[in-house]
């Protein structure tokens, strides 16, 4: 398409305008891709529950909002210099550029890129939005993209292509949770084979660190959820043992794992709750001297203290954002498994709305057989 010819499109998003307010389905204005950016049409998306963060106001309160990041949909247009895509492509929106050449990018042991970052604020690298209500209020985006619109405009640099053999609800998937849990376990931290791994919170994200730990081979991984249904699911995946902690609630999730593993602990914890009282819990889960714990659970609270001793006892702690997964450099390598059918992630999908229940799909996610809602456009 001539890029002159580009026009605002109207379409429907799912609108969040308060803390806590349910979502208003309505139509809105997307702007044309200015230079280096990509518009957009989704195919599908899914919910992820650092949405319901956002949901909630955090990590900063932006309204009118529209909430998502995750997803999959096909290029509509490109702006002025965007040679990477064309259109009716099909692509992944991500939240973290790879631009190879920065030092974090150089450096091989990140993948918080500092020329494409995780943006908090909003709006575009050059600080306005490309989408508005009808009555002219500039909407904010949901850190690079607000997958939960029918159309969204892109930083080119934000856009991964997808082999269009991966099914739809699984590239969505990968846009977010599961890749975060699968790449921790390898670009985060290096499961070995023979190690032991405990991971606390069996969601998307916890489900993706037990495939991951079972690929890299470990020996013995341990699910911990106080959901009994994740027993069975997680057993799927690769879990070797499950606690539930809700069964004896005087117990720590830290005795629980040490009892397991003859007191030891484990090599690697992986806390994927987001509960910040279970990330002590992850640091005493891991050995004394050599184990490693991953954050990854994005807490509400900010208040949480960490137990020096056991930190100092010769424990790492490592945060985690998207897993340490490089978007240009490591996700192709988790769509070949995919396209291998060495990952279960039509076993995740377990609800499917459309964009007008919206509201409905945050409540089922409450529900103990959810594991992923995806939303078809
Ligand atoms: N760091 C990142 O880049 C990143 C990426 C995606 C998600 N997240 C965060 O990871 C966390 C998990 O995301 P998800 O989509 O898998 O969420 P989810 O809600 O689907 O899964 C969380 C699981 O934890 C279990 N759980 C809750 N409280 C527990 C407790 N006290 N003890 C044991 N288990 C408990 C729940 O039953 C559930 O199975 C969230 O906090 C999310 O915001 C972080
Ligand atoms: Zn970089
Ligand atoms: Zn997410």
């Amino acid at each position: 398409m001539c890029k002159a010819t580009l026009k605002t499109i109207t379409c429907k998003a799912a609108v969040l305008r308060g803390v806590g307010e349910p979502l208003k389905v309505e139509e809105i204005q997307v702007d044309p891709p200015k230079a280096s950016e990509v518009r957009i049409k989704m195919l599908c998306a899914s919910l992820c529950h650092t949405d319901v963060l956002c949901c909630n106001g955090l990590p900063i309160p932006l309204f009118p909002r529209i909430p998502g990041h995750e997803g999959v949909g096909m290029v509509e247009s490109v702006g002025e210099g965007v040679t990477e895509v064309k259109e009716g492509d099909i692509v992944m929106p991500t939240y973290i550029g790879e631009c190879g050449k920065c030092d974090n990018c150089r450096s091989g042991k990140s993948n918080l890129c500092h020329t494409y970052p995780l943006p908090f604020n909003g709006v575009m690298p050059d600080g306005t939005s490309r989408m508005s209500t009808s009555d002219g209020t500039r909407i904010y985006h949901h850190f690079t993209c607000s997958t939960w619109s029918e159309y969204i405009v892109i930083g080119a640099n934000y856009v991964v292509k997808v082999d269009p053999r991966i099914p739809l609800p699984h590239a969505s998937f990968m846009s977010c949770g599961y890749s975060t849990g699968f790449g921790s376990t390898w670009r985060e931290v290096l499961v070995h084979k023979g190690s032991t791994v405990a991971v606390l919170g069996l969601g998307a994200v916890g489900l993706g660190v037990i495939e991951g730990a079972r690929t890299q081979e470990a020996a013995r991984i341990i699910g911990v959820d106080i959901n009994e249904k994740k027993r069975a699911l997680g057993e799927v995946f690769g879990m070797t043992d499950f606690i539930n902690p809700s069964k004896d609630s005087d117990k720590r999730v830290s005795e629980f794992v040490n009892e397991l593993t003859g007191g030891l602990g484990v090599d690697y914890c992986f806390e994927c709750t987001g509960v910040p009282s279970l990330l002590n819990e992850a640091i005493e889960s891991s050995k004394v001297g050599i184990g490693s714990a991953v954050l990854i659970g994005a807490g509400t609270e900010t208040s949480g203290q960490i137990n020096f001793i056991p930190l100092l006892c010769g424990r790492t702690l490592k945060g985690s954002i998207y897993g340490g997964i490089r978007t240009k450099s490591d996700l192709p390598i988790i769509f070949d498994k995919c396209l291998n059918k060495e990952l279960h992630l039509e076993e995740l999908l377990t609800h499917e709305v459309s964009l007008d229940e919206i509201n409905k799909a945050l409540k089922v996610m409450k529900q103990p057989d959810c594991v992923k809602v995806i939303i078809k456009y």
